[in-house]
């Protein structure tokens, strides 16, 4: 789709529809609204004054110019409370709309800007959050689906009407760079594990390395051995599919150093291993590299966003299998860093692999380290799908991700890091145990963690790369959560 600026009057817009916005609480329509209500013979306030338009967030009424306009459908779409709006709602409600005309058939879209100036919005995020929740409502995964495209109908064209064509494509790039970032993530997530294998997954960052002039060393078997990976060479020991071990970097700044690394779980697929999990939602375990598709998708959006910092993804890749080779519980292996690891559950995978990312990127030097992992269902079971868990080292680090999660409209969550439960990773024949007791499952995942990062600043995100049902947004399948959120803390830091 592309998303287009606009100046001058909306109202004699090319386009097939044309959307105008109504608040919560006004009694009539405002501002461009007033003016097609006028053209429309009042319409609209009609439908306001019969309260069948309340301007409830994201109510989308629909009506017909009859000639009246050039575009031949108006969409009056509710923002809500004026003074409860924020970028999120913004968001949501532009894919909402958007996403309903897509399903009318419209081609071509017309919108005001939505919530410009209303509760302090500034009239660029307002706008940056329109490209990217249309971008972000309007993704699709229909790659292995035979019947066309124009089956299921496609917006091609948003225009946005507002003053100032520079700084409205300005806006539309960021937030169009931004969106395009999480759904490159969603699409790696919703590929099926027999197309996404550790070697794809190697081959699409070899991609994104040529195409945005990142430098890329990717590891096979051998290099992994011979760097002491134990944890990924244990993992992938049950699997036909080679193991990877991605490093992807951009540099922003005149400096070798690396200012901030980014490790991401990129378990291809997790059977659970020798403990094998249940078959019911086993499928799900496909988007078990979703930490590693956040990483890669961060790169190329600061790839082309072009921040001055050097900002460095490392990705351990394997499938996680049962075989008469594989892992059994009980085995002992040896982590990057030294530290020895009792298995006790081959399905608590992930941070075995982690052990070794997070060692490797303490030993580039990296001076903040950020992982992202599809880690615990105990995180889940804590936070719900919806918002994701933090944990730290740094707790002035963790601020910064929580503020740009909070722009981001990606709701995030501190879980504490005790030392009370370290104990419950104590292990009677090895350094450390890979699981806990049955409570705090998450904390004691993240503890294991810890054990591999040092002294360097670290977050950890335990999150879910799913979610059920189309809402805002987001649609079923993968999220992209949390791109946006590293992308803005990234840009963040550049600022300083
Ligand atoms: N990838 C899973 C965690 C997961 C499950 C994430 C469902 C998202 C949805 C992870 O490898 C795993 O299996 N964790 C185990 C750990 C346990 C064996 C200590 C879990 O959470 O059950
Ligand atoms: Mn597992
Ligand atoms: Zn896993």
């Amino acid at each position: 789709m592309e998303i287009k600026a606009a100046t001058g009057d909306i109202a004699s817009s090319k386009t097939d529809a044309i959307i105008i916005i109504h608040h919560e609480g006004a009694k009539k329509p405002e501002g461009v609204a007033a003016d097609i209500d006028e053209k429309l013979g009042g319409a609209i306030s009609n439908l306001t004054k019969q309260k069948d338009i309340k301007g409830k967030l994201n109510e989308i009424t629909l009506l017909h110019s009859m000639g009246k306009l050039t575009a031949g459908k108006v969409v009056v779409l509710g923002l809500g409370k004026k003074q409860e709006l924020t970028t999120n709602k913004i968001r949501g409600a532009i894919a909402e709309a958007c996403r309903y005309l897509r399903g009318k058939c419209v081609i071509r879209i017309a919108s005001v800007i939505l919530g410009d100036g209303i509760n302090n919005i500034k009239t660029d995020d307002a706008i940056q959050a329109m490209a990217e929740g249309a971008a972000l409502g309007l993704y699709t995964f229909r790659r292995y689906m035979t019947k066309k495209e124009n089956d299921f109908g496609e917006i091609k064209e948003l225009t946005i009407f507002g003053k100032g064509k520079k700084a409205i494509e300005q806006a539309i790039a960021k937030g169009k760079i931004i969106a395009e970032a999480a759904n490159y993530a969603r699409d790696m997530v919703n590929e099926p594990g027999n197309y996404m294998t550790p070697t794809q997954m190697a081959n699409a960052a070899r991609q994104l390395a040529k195409k945005y002039e990142l430098k890329i060393q990717v590891f096979d078997k051998d290099k992994i051995k011979e760097l002491g990976m134990g944890g990924l060479l244990g993992v992938s020991r049950g699997s036909q599919q080679p193991p990877k071990f991605i490093v992807l970097s951009y540099k922003g700044r005149q400096s070798s150093e690396i200012d901030l690394g980014l490790v991401g779980k990129g378990i291809t697929f997790d059977s659970g291993g020798i403990s094998i999990k249940p078959s019911e939602h086993m499928a799900d375990m496909k988007g078990d590299m979703a930490g590693a598709a956040a990483m890669l998708a961060t790169l190329y959006a600061v790839a082309q966003l072009k921040p001055a910092i050097n900002v460095t993804a490392f990705v351990p890749a394997t499938e996680n299998l049962p075989s008469g080779t594989a892992l059994k519980p009980g085995d002992i292996i040896s982590a990057m860093n030294g530290k020895t690891i009792e298995v006790l559950n081959t399905d608590a995978e992930g941070r075995l692999i982690l052990a070794d990312a997070l060692s490797y990127a303490v030993k580039t030097g990296a001076k903040a380290i950020i992982d992202a992992a599809t880690l615990t269902g105990a995180c889940q079971i804590a936070l719900g799908k919806i918002t994701f868990g933090t944990f730290t080292n740094n707790q002035a680090l963790l601020d910064k991700i929580i503020t740009a999660a909070n722009e981001a409209g990606e709701p995030a969550w501190q879980l504490p890091m005790f030392d009370e439960y370290k104990e419950f990773i104590k292990s009677d024949v090895a350094d450390i145990k890979n699981i806990g007791n049955r409570y705090g499952g998450a904390i004691t995942a993240a503890k294991f963690l810890e054990e591999f990062v040092g002294k360097t600043p670290w977050v950890h995100i335990d999150f879910t790369g799913d979610t059920d049902k189309d809402k805002g947004y987001l649609v079923k399948g993968a999220t992209g959560v949390p791109v946006r959120t590293l992308v803005n803390f990234v840009l963040a830091q550049a600022k300083k």
